[in-house]
């Protein structure tokens, strides 16, 4: 099985002037790890501009799939933007201590140059676009190295099937839920065919939704899956976050435990 329903506050719309405290806020609330979106630029602009292909966010997974013709990682290009990295994750590690486990979002070109100086900064998990690497069995291969977990994402219009070959080498795989950018877009619930198809695949996976996700939409990720869940507006909004984690954990569990009667 995966392990555990996890809760991941995303701090991308948080007070990003105050983001030490706002990380602290989080744990105080419940957080099961952190997902920290990097790159990201001050509140909700982040410029990270998806060259070749764009997603049709009215497609379904499967009209999707059929229109990835390209392998990912092939002639696409990120525009590099890094202004939340390694430094400012260092100065997170040193405010919160050794305990919170940190999920880097690494939504960059070459995710291959930052794997060193987030493992010397502090991460536990590197988690990268596999639409931004020609070498992701190289990319995993030095995240692992370096101590890190590895997680590997896909945008909403990349095929679950390019992930699959690697689904036994990751830790984690994150199925975007929106196109990656910034907090605060509309949940796409036609990636829940990916996420459960991954699940029935990789009982064991540990799979990762993001995007647009809160008490309107866990129950559908819940039940396609997803066992970690990251949540940015719906939680940071929130002036209860504390109850939106719980909510939300409870949702996903309770999803988890039904599928394992099921068996
Ligand atoms: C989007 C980011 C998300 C974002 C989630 O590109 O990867 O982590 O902060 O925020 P919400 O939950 O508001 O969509
Ligand atoms: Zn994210």
């Amino acid at each position: 099985m995966a392990s555990g329903c996890k809760i991941g506050p995303s701090i991308l719309n948080s007070d990003l002037a105050s983001l030490g405290a706002e990380c602290l806020r989080m744990l105080d609330s419940g957080a099961d790890y952190l997902h920290l979106d990097a790159p990201c630029s001050s509140g909700r602009s982040v410029f990270w501009i998806f060259l070749t292909q764009g997603s049709n966010p009215g497609l379904s997974a499967l009209q999707a799939d059929a229109l990835t013709s390209e392998p990912p990682g092939k002639a696409q290009h990120f525009v590099p933007n890094i202004t939340f990295g390694h430094p400012v994750v260092e100065s997170l590690r040193k405010q919160l201590g050794q305990d919170p486990f940190f999920d880097m979002h690494m939504m960059v070109s070459r995710p291959e140059q930052w794997v060193k100086p987030m493992a010397v900064a502090g991460a536990n998990q590197y988690t990268f676009h596999l639409e931004a690497t020609d070498n992701p069995g190289a990319l995993i291969k030095d995240i692992r190295e370096n101590g890190m977990k590895v997680g590997l994402a896909i945008k909403p219009g990349t095929s679950v099937e390019y992930l699959a070959p690697w689904a036994n080498q990751i830790d984690m795989a994150l199925v975007m839920t929106v196109e990656p950018g910034f907090g605060g877009q509309k949940f796409m619930e036609d990636m829940m065919p990916k996420v459960h198809w991954l699940r029935t695949q990789f009982p064991s996976l540990d799979i990762e939704v993001d995007g647009g996700v809160g008490p309107d939409t866990i129950h559908k990720c819940a039940e396609a899956g997803a066992n970690m869940i990251v949540s940015g507006s719906a939680i940071m909004r929130s002036e209860d976050p504390r109850s939106v984690i719980n909510l939300l954990r409870n949702v996903c569990s309770e999803a988890a435990q039904k599928r394992s009667l099921d068996r």
